[in-house]
């Protein structure tokens, strides 16, 4: 059996909980395929009125981050235990953003990683080289410090079910997709790399998608690459558009 795609819209910091259970009113009946797994990835305060509107759907829900501790003193983080309670399956770690402005280093990522499996929530745990680093060649040097670091001491079993997203940052946000052979020619990469540190079973069943402007444009020539199994999407998921997308897989 070849893997489930998965479409994630990934909202980032947009819609206030009123405007996303209108958003996603709007999208419901427009993303009903069986034959994908669809993932709106909102902002934490919106997680319990989106849910609340999408239940009984085939959506399912991510968060956008995670605190690697269940519970304590650390003022304005979320726990798994808050997401699991909440309904939520998936949650995006290491997001390119999170990395940049929020300075989450691959160790931090790896907490995260392995808190939210303990507790029953998928990853979808991001990786992607800068522009820079494309043009000096150290693409997949780059990403594979990023996979290794972010699995470190994930079991097989654990990795079988989780969800890579390939995003490279000179995508993401900038009109500027790669190109399905370029995004193939990673997520490929990326597949090799997990086999390297697991087996062909593993990287056989572990989900790549590609991120980094999507759109109904460009989202089925992408999904039909062998080894990208769905997408991550920004700003394309704040719209009808989202449902084409999805519909692409
Ligand atoms: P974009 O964002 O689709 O707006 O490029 C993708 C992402 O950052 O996940």
């Amino acid at each position: 059996m070849g893997r489930k795609k998965i479409i994630a819209g990934n909202w980032k910091m947009n819609m206030t909980p009123s405007e996303a259970v209108k958003l996603a009113e709007t999208l419901k009946p427009l993303v009903n395929n069986e034959k994908a797994d669809v993932v709106f990835g909102v902002p934490a305060i919106d997680i319990v009125p989106v849910a609340e509107a999408v239940r009984g759907t085939n959506i399912e829900l991510a968060a956008q981050n995670m605190y690697f501790e269940e519970k304590g003193a650390y003022t304005g983080e979320i726990s798994p235990l808050m997401l699991a309670d909440a309904g939520v399956r998936y949650v995006i770690l290491g997001h390119s953003e999170r990395r940049e402005y929020f300075k989450e280093t691959n160790a931090d990522i790896n907490k995260k990683v392995l808190c939210a499996l303990a507790h029953g929530l998928t990853p979808i745990m991001c990786c992607g080289e800068s522009l820079e680093q494309r043009e000096m060649g150290v693409t997949m040097d780059f990403i594979r410090q990023q996979i290794k670091e972010g699995l470190c001491e994930v079991t097989a079993e654990q990795a079988k079910g989780m969800v890579i997203a390939y995003e490279p940052i000179w995508a993401i946000g900038t009109g500027k997709t790669a190109t399905s052979e370029q995004a193939e020619e990673v997520c490929r990469a990326i597949r090799e790399c997990i086999c390297e540190i697991y087996d062909a079973d593993t990287a056989e069943a572990i989900r790549i998608q590609y991120g980094g402007s999507v759109n109904a444009g460009n989202a089925a020539e992408l999904f039909a690459m062998p080894d990208i199994d769905g997408g991550l999407v920004g700003g394309a998921s704040l719209k009808e558009d989202f449902g084409k997308i999805v519909f692409s897989a």
